[in-house]
């Protein structure tokens, strides 16, 4: 995607040594490039959300375990890698593809001979897991275009209004997007579309990630506040609903950001077509049962306490609530399958059912006992 008109990855390596990431803590008011030199500093830019988005915490995971096998001491490089991989994967519960990169590097470093080759192998499977993401999200976007195109066709008049929740565009991938791409393949090819944009507190993911690389691209958009879906469904302002996930079960459970589940809700009660877009890298091909397995982080309470956005030129965090007031901060909640309309992976549109997905995806494992 591009970023004041020059194309952008949100991560790519800069030097054999360095890897580079757009900051995104400090969007939408500062651009800023940021160096990871250690597969610590990885996993602190995962931790503190510097890098976020399920595709982009798996890639940053992906190289974070090169970064380990370049510096990780000869003498007990297996060992050393095993615990990067451990810290890594302890920074995030939810997202899945940061477990699932970080495995796919361990296996890869362990068919491998030398250490030499053991880092080779490394840095190809960094770069082969980042071009997945990309290649996978645009293909998102190429099915994905067909409902909007159908939508279009039906329409007397008017844009199509798409209603999507936190940010499952370019900035959560390496590019395109998971929910977005289906909105960009569709204003490229001269769909009139117009996006809602749900703020999506505490973190404000929507209002400053999404707003701010729909508005890079050009496409028409307007930030809501979070309780506002469901109004715009009953007076027929949204055509469809299109998000993300950070984990969906083999069975099409689907965990994404908190209030996901409210939007499926009210587009349940109003007819409005609730699609969820993925790549087969954010499937969970052990668990079953969303509600009860899928782990749901809890962040610090600092992040429903205070806001923080531009005055006067300046980034300022301030208070919301009564200082003394408790808050809770769940970062995501489960939409059960039977919510779901239909998931949008690289391999075409399923139904949010055990068997659809199998169909799609007959290669896949499954690893879970039952
Ligand atoms: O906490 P985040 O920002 O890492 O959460 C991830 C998300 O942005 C959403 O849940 C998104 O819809 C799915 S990630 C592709």
């Amino acid at each position: 995607m591009n970023v004041n008109g020059t194309h952008f990855r949100t991560i790519w390596l800069q030097d054999p040594d360095r890897v580079r990431i757009i900051d995104q803590t400090r969007l939408p008011h500062r651009f800023v490039i940021e160096d990871l030199r250690t597969a610590e500093e990885a996993a602190v830019a995962i931790k503190e959300m510097h890098v976020r988005g399920a595709g982009l915490i798996g890639a940053t995971a992906g190289y974070g375990m090169y970064l380990a096998a370049l510096h990780a001491p000869r003498e007990r490089f297996d060992e050393a890698l095993a615990e990067a991989g451990a810290r890594l994967k302890a920074t995030r519960p939810t997202a899945v593809n940061l477990e699932w990169a970080v495995n796919r590097q361990l296996g890869a470093v362990s068919q491998a001979g030398d250490v030499d080759g053991k880092i080779a192998a490394a840095l190809a499977t960094a770069n082969a897991i980042a071009d997945e993401d990309a290649e996978h999200c645009r293909a998102i976007g190429r099915h994905g275009v067909a409902l909007i195109e159908e939508i279009r066709n039906r329409k007397k008049s008017g844009p199509v209004n798409v209603l999507t929740h936190c940010n499952a565009g370019w900035l959560a991938f390496v590019d395109y997007g998971s929910a977005t791409a289906p909105v960009y393949a569709a204003f490229d090819s001269g769909v009139d579309i117009h996006v809602w944009v749900d703020e999506t507190r505490p973190r404000n993911q929507g209002a400053n990630l999404t707003a701010w690389e729909l508005g890079q691209h050009g496409v028409p958009h307007t930030v809501i506040a979070d309780n506002t879906g469901g109004h715009l469904m009953q007076h027929g302002m949204v055509d469809l609903a299109i998000v993300g996930t950070d984990r969906t079960t083999h069975t099409g459970d689907v965990a994404n950001k908190i209030g996901t589940y409210l939007k499926a809700l009210a587009a349940k009660d109003n007819g409005v077509p609730f699609y969820v877009a993925l790549p087969s890298s954010t499937f969970d091909w052990k668990m079953r049962d969303g509600l009860a397995e899928i782990p749901i982080e809890q962040r610090g309470a600092d992040e429903v306490k205070y806001i923080e956005g531009l005055c006067g030129g300046e980034i300022r965090k301030v208070l919301l609530t009564p200082e003394s007031s408790r808050t809770a901060n769940y970062g995501f909640d489960v939409t059960p399958a039977r919510l779901v309309t239909g998931l949008i992976t690289e391999r075409g549109i399923c139904e949010a059912k055990e068997e659809s997905i199998a169909g799609l995806f007959p290669d896949k494992k499954r690893t879970h006992a039952s």
